[in-house]
């Protein structure tokens, strides 16, 4: 940490460089990607040390501040919406104190002494929706956005069970309610684990399977979910003829919409503190996520003469829970071994439950933080779950150690092959250094080299190569590509060397025929798919991208790499020396040389290709895909689409030459046909591109 206080402006101006691509970074994690990767805590705390930097120097406020900014940015296929009423956010407390200074505030503020009302409203753990009716009728649906524009969920919405289309008594013309979208904690669970079975995506937490269901762009996933929401404020409207928010909740709930059963009037602080208590304690009945109450003026006069600050109402405020934390046993402390050798190292915790969920494993980061806590197996610790964070250990009870516990060392051996792990200088991980002849190193490689963007061989899911490579009939990836081979008896008389796959339990010919069409199929693959499959460390896709256009094939690569000429890699913007360092260091590995070897022999390795063609009926054509494609993906049409030389663009307007449309297209193409523009079917596209 560093002292704000004495801190000098140039620094001040690097650490706001730096936050501002954080936050950026923590915003496209959590609403575009649905996949947070900061808990809620340390993404205050870059927001809370962002605004005191900017208070103190406001000459440094950057035009890309993240105080500027609402949400995040968009999912870039969804239509947009413009919202004429922005939907903001609320400014955060979590303590009893700034519940007090927020109510002084306030009364400040409109110069009284007087106990002001609020409502205490719980605060939904979901994503905020807002449904817009004309005349009575539901026209449009849209997410907050970042604000001012929002992603058209208008179909997702009508698939929501209960979701009103139209209102049966007389409403304002213009009739815009806003509520949040949540699953609950039941439908969560039932959803993950039918996901599991099936092997689909296993949601973090209800607000991560509640967004994931809500931005579908094919509605018909959102049907298939258990969707919840409630009501708790409104945008546009043509007639506001509520005089409080007690009297708006009424009025909706009357119409039919569901409002949250525990919202409450509370009279003055003491009661509001009362609401946040009884809630905290008794969240975890609830059946769905709670993170805090939100308190707002009742009064919609007294709301008025409060107003805004820059992104947030003056006359409401979010009051957070504090961080869960349980106290429970430590069973052992397990060491993982990941893809690229890292020993992680998770607690096993005898099971309990935190604010409604079962927590049985925490995370202990590294060595080091095992040994400045001095945890040991046996320990009685303390855990917390906060938000969407894996739980943590945030310390030992060593009063409670009544028998000797044994201080806990930290392996130097590899536990899954025995070969030497070793620290390098200046690193936090210690590593196997047994390469490929590790097992668990050797399954992890497999199972990424299979992955959806390395060779995306379906049909060798993890259990799958578990299995292969357990009874050795898989060891390394060239084996996957003799697999027909080897499953094919020479003769009668040998055929007993056949892997005989179709007698596999669960499996029969049809599947692996289905199998080896799908091992055929990703014998061709991009230079840059090629390259992230390696699994050298630190080497995703965007890296293994940038390395692809600028060899341009793969046999210059590795010719580099063998001579270890890093310079050129280097100086390619976006990668550093320490990822180059960890590229040459793959390829001094000879096992590495040995198995690409094997692999060039089989596999067709495209070389990356973004010369444009020039000639062809796409080449300067502005171009628009809507609806669901079946053969490709998103990516993949936009791609081969740009690399035949088109545009492509969001939306339909007047410069659009040609729409490929998939199924269940919508809007687009009616008004393509409006427009009397060219429309051809995923079909036509992909004979136009190959
Ligand atoms: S009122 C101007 N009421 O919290 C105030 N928000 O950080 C608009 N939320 O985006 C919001 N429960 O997603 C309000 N009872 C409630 C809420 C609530 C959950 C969420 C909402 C909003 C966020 C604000």
């Amino acid at each position: 940490m560093f002292d704000i206080k004495n801190i000098s402006e140039n620094e001040a101006k690097e650490k706001l460089e730096f936050l501002a691509k954080e936050i950026e970074k923590a915003d496209i994690a959590y609403y575009q990607n649905d996949a947070p990767y900061i808990d809620d805590a340390k993404y205050d705390e870059l927001r809370h040390l962002n605004n005191a930097l900017e208070a103190k120097f406001p000459h440094l406020i950057r035009d890309d501040s993240p105080s500027k900014r609402i949400g995040a940015k968009l999912k870039s296929e969804f239509k947009k919406v413009e919202l004429s009423v922005p939907m903001l956010s609320l400014g955060d407390i979590f303590s009893d104190i700034e519940l007090h200074d927020f109510i002084l505030g306030i009364k400040r503020f409109l110069n009284s002494s007087d106990d002001i009302e609020f409502t205490a409203e719980p605060k939904m753990d979901g994503l905020s929706f807002s449904a817009l009716y004309e005349k009575g009728v539901f026209v449009r649906g849209s997410t907050r956005g970042d604000g001012k524009i929002g992603e058209d969920i208008t179909e997702n919405l009508k698939a929501i069970k209960g979701f009103p289309l139209y209102l049966e008594k007389d409403v304002p013309d213009v009739f815009e309610v806003r509520g949040e979208v949540f699953m609950s904690k039941a439908d969560f669970i039932a959803l993950n684990s039918k996901n599991e079975i099936e092997k689909k995506k296993v949601f973090a937490n209800p607000r991560n399977a509640a967004a994931g269901s809500l931005r579908q762009l094919d509605a018909r996933i959102t049907e298939q979910r258990n969707l919840s929401f409630v009501v708790y404020t409104w945008g546009d409207v043509s007639d506001v003829f509520w005089k409080t928010q007690v009297e708006f909740l009424d009025y909706v709930k009357d119409l039919g919409f569901p409002v949250n059963p525990y919202n409450k009037l509370c009279k003055n602080e003491e009661e509001l503190m009362k609401s946040f208590n009884g809630l905290m304690e008794n969240r975890a009945e609830l059946p769905y996520d709670i993170d805090g109450i939100v308190y707002k003026v009742n009064s919609l006069e007294l709301q008025k003469r409060l107003g805004f600050l820059t992104r947030t109402p003056r006359w409401a405020i979010a009051h957070k829970f504090p961080a869960e934390k349980a106290i429970t046993k430590l069973n052992n402390i397990r060491i993982q071994v990941g893809r690229t050798g890292a020993l992680t190292p998770v607690a096993d915790l005898e099971p309990i439950n935190v604010g409604g969920v079962l927590v049985s494993h925490a995370t202990l980061h590294n060595e080091d933080e095992i040994k400045r806590k001095d945890i040991r197996i046996g320990d009685i610790v303390v855990i917390q779950r906060a938000g969407d964070v894996i739980p943590q250990i945030v310390e030992v009870l060593k009063d409670k150690r009544t028998v000797e516990l044994e201080e806990f060392v930290f392996p130097t051996v590899c536990p899954e092959c025995g070969a030497h792990a070793i620290r390098e200088e200046d690193e936090a991980v210690r590593r196997c250094t047994g390469g490929l002849s590790c097992p668990q190193q050797a399954v992890e490689r497999l199972k990424h080299f299979v992955s959806r963007d390395a060779f995306n061989i379906e049909g060798l899911g993890d259990k799958v190569i578990e299995d292969f490579y357990n009874e050795k009939i898989i060891k390394t990836p060239y084996d996957i590509f003799t697999l027909e081979e080897r499953n094919r008896p020479v003769d009668l008389f040998s055929a007993g060397d056949s892997l005989n796959l179709e007698n596999r339990d669960g499996w029969g010919s049809k599947s692996v025929s289905k199998l080896f069409e799908a091992i055929n199929k990703s014998k061709n693959i991009t230079l840059q798919k090629f390259i992230y499959a390696l699994g050298i460390r630190q080497v995703g896709s965007a890296t293994a991208y940038l390395i692809a256009k600028h060899y341009h094939n793969f046999s210059a690569f590795m010719n580099a790499m063998i001579e270890k000429d890093i310079e050129l890699l280097i100086s390619i913007d976006g990668i550093g020396p320490q990822v180059a360092l960890d590229i040459v260091e793959f390829f001094k590995e000879e096992h590495n040389i040995d198995i690409i070897k094997n692999l060039i022999k089989v596999v067709n390795i495209e070389d990356f290709n973004d010369n444009i063609i020039e000639d062809s009926e796409l080449s300067g054509k502005t171009v628009v895909f809507t609806g669901t494609l079946v053969n490709l993906t998103r990516n993949e049409a936009k791609s081969k689409a740009l690399s035949y030389g088109a545009k492509v663009s969001g939306s339909v307007s007047g410069n659009t030459d040609i729409v490929i449309v998939g199924e269940n297209a919508g809007s687009k193409l009616k008004k393509a046909n409006e427009l009397g523009i060219r429309v051809i079917s995923e079909d036509d596209f992909i004979k136009m591109t190959s």
